[in-house]
């Protein structure tokens, strides 16, 4: 057989083998047969021995128009069975079938909770503010009055990434950066990830917390009051009882905790609150005068309030959760149900 015929012939193969292909593993085959290593194309060059050399050139040309013909019409084929196809499935698509249901996600219940309290705070006319994760020893502990040595820094086991690098341990470093580059009044809160090292049913070393700071002339504690009670009372429900505890913070004087009734037991004392029939949900205090002039502020002339709390704890509360841990799980079906 001469090989002008032979080429006609190996078109025609193609063109019925086409025909009756439909899934992605026979039009592989198809290329692989006719185009591979070893393909009926090859095997035809291969031959080019045989040809006089005077026709060489022209079979030459022939045979390689030819491969790219049957390249295109195989690729050409491969794309128009694949549009209608599902995609993988190998079969048709039947458009009258219903579509398949994307069932929804939900919020996790650390970004409600800390919807909450943006929508609370914001309400109550504070705007966001927002610092650095990876914070200097100097803005999470020495500006806030927790210099080396301090004992307070036993109370926080920190990250350190270099000798005055560290994961911020709490949001309270954003005072001070806040305060240094705004002149008072101010009223901001801050929310963020804070680092510990810490594991166990209620720590994990990354957590969530919410810094709050309302600086202006003539602040008072009467004013720290009047806004974290009603902060409590929005996101805990009308009439839950709240009170103050006199408390100690380096940063604030004086410093308090808030505590809510307890919602399982009502305040009779439980296994949940430690049978005291209350729960902290933060902290909080009058600025204390070193960060006002450590930022230029004069104390003389103007006073504030802040306050820091734990959004895993809150979340916790309301969602009567007994286990930080299962909020970094990410199993669904814990995460469904909020
Ligand atoms: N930063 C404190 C902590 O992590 C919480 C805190 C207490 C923040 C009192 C405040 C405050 O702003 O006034 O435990």
């Amino acid at each position: 057989m001469d090989w002008e015929q032979k080429l006609g012939e190996l078109e025609s193969q193609v063109t019925e083998l086409l025909a009756q292909a439909g899934k992605a593993e026979d039009f592989l085959q198809i290329k692989q047969r006719f185009l591979g290593k070893q393909g009926e194309i090859s095997n035809l060059l291969k031959g080019i021995r045989e040809i006089p050399p005077e026709s060489r050139p022209v079979f030459g040309q022939r045979v390689n128009q030819t491969k790219q013909l049957l390249e295109e019409r195989i690729a050409e084929a491969a794309r128009q069975a694949e549009s209608g196809r599902a995609p993988g499935s190998g079969e048709t698509l039947d458009l009258t079938l219903p579509g398949v249901w994307n069932p929804p996600g939900s919020i996790h219940p650390i970004a409600q909770a800390l919807d909450e309290i943006r929508e609370i705070l914001e309400d109550l006319g504070f705007q966001i503010a927002e610092g650095p994760e990876i914070e200097t020893d100097y803005y999470n502990f020495e500006a806030l009055n927790i210099p080396k040595g301090h004992p307070a820094r036993d109370m926080q086991d920190s990250f350190y990434i270099e000798d005055e690098i560290v994961l911020r341990t709490q949001t309270s470093p954003v005072q001070i950066r806040i305060m240094e580059k705004q002149k008072p009044p101010l009223r901001i809160y801050a929310p963020g990830h804070v680092y510990r090292r810490d594991m166990d049913v209620s720590h994990t070393p990354m957590f969530h917390q919410v810094e709050g700071l309302w600086v202006d002339r003539g602040i008072t504690f009467s004013d720290l009051k009047g806004v974290l009670m009603l902060f409590a009372e929005q996101l805990f429900g009308e009439g839950t009882p709240v009170r103050f505890r006199p408390s100690f913070f380096p940063f604030t004087e004086p410093s308090a905790e808030m505590d809510i009734e307890c919602h399982m037991c009502r305040g009779k004392g439980c296994r949940v609150c430690g049978n005291s029939g209350w729960l902290e949900i933060l902290g909080s205090g009058m600025v204390h005068p070193g960060l006002f002039r450590r930022v230029g502020y004069d104390p003389a002339e103007f006073t504030g309030f802040a306050f820091g709390m734990g959004v895993e704890r809150i979340a916790m509360l309301k969602f009567g959760i007994n286990d930080i841990r299962l909020f970094f799980e990410n199993d669904l079906r814990f995460l469904k149900q909020f």
